[in-house]
């Protein structure tokens, strides 16, 4: 079957290649899920992939498969596979696995303590741009046949659900938390897939971000009743006089200055959640005792987050169907720049790097077939 690879540590080395397809036997337990790919996404971590930036190969391979936001049909599955996952259900499976350390022997890989750690279509680890793949049901998320449009969606939504669900959780050292006003620095996928769920948990929403009105991605943030301001017009120090004081800032701008300039503005009890990951070495002149003297005399938190949970992937599904209920259309619009099928990798790396207007990338593999009806599976769920 066809995949699309790189040889890590060769920049631009993308390429088509023939591998072997798997079977659900190569899961250990009778816990194997053999997937057909239908659909699946590509974000910058991919870009510095391909760029030599990032990534590593699995041992003994010389080329990685890449891709990590996936969706996918459930073609087989082995005798000890919960009953939630049948064939024919629409699957998304979760990126990074369990190393050595203690996070991953409870299931919170996304917490490794490890150097090293393995992510599917990342590091060491196979991804998903391919035609079928297997995956011990425990990483196999089901999903509502209805989210199969947009449920390629999923993983990089669940890297926001992580930031807000550890923002919770982190203030529930407040005893009452009552936050009204949340911020999202940047606009991209990340950013308003964060804008949305802070929409959903009912905070009033501003989107700080580069590009000026007219702006898709701000119309799609007015969509949500949110108020979008472009860092050309305004500082974030004005953004947050008029709007503010913001209770929760979530930066995914990918422009590491910016942080030090929303630990100046966050309210007092705020938390400021970081989720860019800057791979540069830019540096920054940041007002140290202002921003110092505010965090101490306001019981302020500045919490960096990786990757995602198995709850956040539940909580990721929720607010998926509940987007849908509540903003019918607006995932869909994010779906912005289709590649046709797995020989135009090409075009996909054109688009993800040159394409300024799009918002998510994303390679059309394979139709679903006829998927379980939905009394079917809610027979089946255990
Ligand atoms: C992925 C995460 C991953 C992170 C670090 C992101 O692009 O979406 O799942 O943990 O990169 O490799
Ligand atoms: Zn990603």
């Amino acid at each position: 079957m066809k995949a699309i690879a790189v040889h890590p540590g060769t920049p631009d080395s993308i390429h088509l290649r023939e591998i072997e397809k798997p079977k659900v036997t190569d899961v250990a337990d009778g816990r194997g899920v053999l997937v057909k790919v239908l659909r699946v996404g590509v974000d910058g971590t991919d870009k510095e992939i391909n760029a030599a930036e990032y990534g590593a190969a699995p041992e003994g391979d010389d080329y990685l498969v890449t891709g990590h936001e996936s969706i996918g049909q459930v073609v087989e599955v082995g005798p000890n596979v919960p009953t939630t996952i049948r064939p024919g259900t629409i699957v998304v499976s979760s990126v990074r696995r369990p190393g050595s350390s203690i996070y991953g022997k409870i299931g919170l890989q996304d917490f490794t303590t490890d150097d090293v750690y393995y992510e599917r279509g990342i590091n060491l680890l196979h991804g998903y741009l391919t035609e079928y793949y297997v995956e011990d049901a425990q990483y196999v998320f089901p999903l509502p046949a209805a989210l199969q449009e947009v449920g390629v969606l999923l993983e990089p939504t669940t890297v926001a659900e992580k930031g807000i669900n550890h923002a919770y959780e982190i203030q529930r050292r407040l005893k009452v938390w009552e936050p009204q006003h949340a911020c999202v620095l940047g606009s991209g996928t990340v950013g308003l897939l964060t804008a949305l769920v802070a929409r959903l948990r009912g905070l009033e929403l501003t989107v700080f971000s580069l590009p000026q009105k007219p702006y898709r991605n701000a119309e799609l943030v007015e969509q949500l009743g949110g108020v979008y301001f472009s860092s050309q017009d305004a500082t974030l120090a004005e953004v947050s006089a008029e709007r503010g004081p913001f209770d929760v800032i979530l930066d995914a701008t990918g422009f590491s200055p910016i942080v030090w300039e929303a630990a100046e503005v966050l309210g007092k009890n705020g938390v400021l959640v970081l989720a860019s990951i800057t791979g540069g070495e830019r540096t920054a002149t940041i007002n140290s005792d202002k921003i110092n003297q505010g965090f101490v005399l306001g019981n302020k938190v500045m919490v960096g987050t990786v990757n995602a949970s198995p709850n956040d992937f539940r909580t990721g599904v929720d607010d998926l169907i509940k987007a849908e209920a509540l903003f019918p259309g607006w995932l869909e619009q994010l779906l912005t720049t289709p590649i046709d099928g797995l020989e135009s990798h090409d075009e996909m790396i054109r688009a993800l790097t040159e394409d300024h207007e799009a918002i998510k990338v994303y390679v059309e593999i394979a139709q679903a077939d006829e998927p379980a009806s939905a009394p079917e599976l809610a027979a089946t769920a255990s």
